[in-house]
């Protein structure tokens, strides 16, 4: 390990922040977003106070799924620019201090891929068995009920060579067939094209997935799916996501990512929808696994004090002993957390993103409380919501363009915008919010700039205080620093009876910007919507 100043590696201490390439700054005017706009805009994230930039898909690809559909994993697709300028981002972005983080894609690959045209060439083909080929059932259906993520059967028929092939997501993203040796050795392979040109670390795409059932048994009936649940609840995939052979095939990426590094200095994100008991599995015996199975829990928690407290609890409480705690709140494939909550408890979850123990993820745009951008049928793109229409699974409202200014397009494109800017991007974008002291970006350049100066928010314990009666309370401690975070989860005030601050505190920040030095007591009153971090003298039975 590379310990820090504090004992800590960068992605302990630091705080992620996704940016979805298509959408955050269109620097040739086409209409979408590219690898030289990021790059210009790396420096407004160093100012923020981010660590680390997690970028989505940017390689050549037919754009079925919008870039998780590769044709080359080794490459720029040419809407996002070039190589060179991948490199140029890189360094820039070193330069300033920060990360790349870059999603890799394992699972799948484009049904444009050149391995995947090879594989359903011919069943002699010695590229047959990279994916995964089936003969029909005896009915001449598919080889087994398991069904697409995206809707619809997971096996498509190749009538030209007489068998099915597995997708988990779109029928152009056929399945890698991981039990391949030599399908891990090409894309253990791209791992270190990307590692040897500067990347500080992945964010493994869907990575339960990557294994499936030896014996391709049936999927059982989910008992538990409610009527508007997405298709693919429909069954528990028990068969096909999840397997233990994943493990072995993680702990093979996390030693390349070893190569040439000491260890924990790059960094392992693995995309990972499981309850918390299957999840923590992934930290690997003796952290031979991912740094950060992605904990995305907080994405589907009723916002409820209770439930909240329950969920960090038993998150807290499952970690094994070296694996290190992960929160999200949002990404590119769900509602915006603005739009979940609200915009007045966004700024709560702001709060509480940024002060649990462990990395937090922002997602681009969640810092100015954009919120999910209506998009008309007819210019709908999304595939899911292409497949799956009218039941809300649809993802374009929570990919629309970053707002940079008041300007036309937000300032995102002098083209025109491969989807809506929305109609709050007069007052919910970058320069307003610069200049407004109580802005939303203000509150998390504050958070930010927080984390980074007080080690006891980032490598500090916690201890519940509260959890019930619209109000969330917890204590984080390192080293005499002591701090005290509660947080009013519903409209009107509430009262922390037993705040814990004995001999008295005082507060270090309002969410509504507009409380810092004043001092509190035992009793801690706070205002509807409200979240508060006080600086504490002693603390309750912690
Ligand atoms: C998860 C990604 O986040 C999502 O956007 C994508 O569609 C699927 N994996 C398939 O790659």
């Amino acid at each position: 390990m590379v310990p820090s100043s504090n004992g800590h590696l960068w992605w302990q201490r630091g705080v992620v922040y996704q940016v979805y390439p298509r959408s955050f700054k269109d620097a040739s005017g086409d209409g979408i977003g590219d690898l030289q706009g990021i790059t210009s805009r790396l420096d407004y994230l160093r100012w923020l106070g981010v660590d680390a930039v997690w970028i989505s898909p940017f390689y050549p690809s037919p754009m079925a799924d919008f870039g998780y559909d590769i044709t080359d994993h080794r490459g720029v697709h040419p809407r996002f620019g070039t190589l060179e300028d991948f490199d140029g981002l890189v360094a820039e972005a070193h330069r300033l201090g920060l990360r790349i983080i870059l999603d890799y894609v394992p699972n799948h690959t484009s049904d444009e891929h050149p391995w995947f045209l090879e594989s359903r060439s011919s069943r002699d083909d010695p590229k047959r068995d990279w994916y995964i080929w089936r003969d029909p059932a005896s009915d001449g259906g598919p080889p087994n009920n398991w069904i697409s993520v995206f809707g619809g059967p997971a096996w498509t028929f190749d009538a030209a060579t007489g068998q099915y092939y597995y997708h988990a997501y779109l029928r152009e993203q056929p399945d890698l067939n991981w039990r391949n040796p030599e399908v891990r050795v090409a894309m253990y392979d791209v791992l270190r094209f990307w590692l040897e040109r500067g990347v500080d670390g992945f964010r493994v795409d869907a990575l339960r997935q990557l294994v499936k059932d030896d014996r391709f048994r049936d999927n059982p009936p989910n008992p538990d799916r409610w009527p508007a649940s997405p298709p693919y609840d429909a069954l528990r995939p028990v068969y096909s996501t999840d397997r233990p052979e994943v493990h072995e095939a993680v702990r093979e990426m996390s030693l390349v990512l070893d190569e040439g590094a000491s260890p924990g200095e790059r960094v392992l994100i693995g995309e990972l929808y499981l309850p918390i008991e299957r999840l923590v599995r992934y930290y690997g015996e003796g952290g031979s696994g991912v740094q950060l199975p992605m904990n995305l829990h907080l994405i589907s928690t009723p916002w409820d004090a209770a439930r909240l407290g329950d969920l960090i609890d038993a998150y807290e409480a499952s970690l094994p002993q070296d694996g290190w705690p992960t929160w999200v709140l949002g990404n590119h494939d769900r509602s915006r957390i603005a739009s979940r909550v609200g915009p007045a408890q966004a700024r709560v979850a702001a709060m509480l993103l940024l002060t649990l123990r462990g990395t937090p993820t922002l997602y681009y745009g969640d810092e100015l409380g954009m919120r999910d951008v209506p998009v008309p049928p007819e210019q709908v793109q999304d595939p899911y919501e292409k497949n799956v229409p009218g039941i809300g699974v649809g993802r374009d409202p929570v990919r629309t363009p970053m707002r940079w200014s008041g300007e036309d397009n937000a300032g995102f494109t002098s083209g025109s915008p491969w989807l809506p800017v929305g109609e709050e991007s007069a007052e919910v974008n970058v320069e307003a919010q610069k200049r407004a002291p109580r802005s939303m970006l203000t509150l998390y350049r504050r958070l930010l700039s927080l984390r980074r100066s007080e080690p006891a928010l980032t490598g500090g314990t916690y201890a519940p205080v509260k959890a019930a009666d619209d109000l969330l309370a917890y204590a984080r401690e390192k080293d005499e620093r002591r701090f005290l975070v509660a947080l009013n989860l519903g409209p009107g005030p509430r009262t922390l009876g037993d705040s814990g601050l004995g001999r008295g505190g005082r507060v270090v920040l309002s969410t509504f910007l507009d409380r810092e030095g004043e001092a509190v007591g035992e009793t801690l009153d706070l205002r509807g919507d409200e979240g508060l971090i006080a600086e504490t003298t002693t603390l309750p039975g912690v």
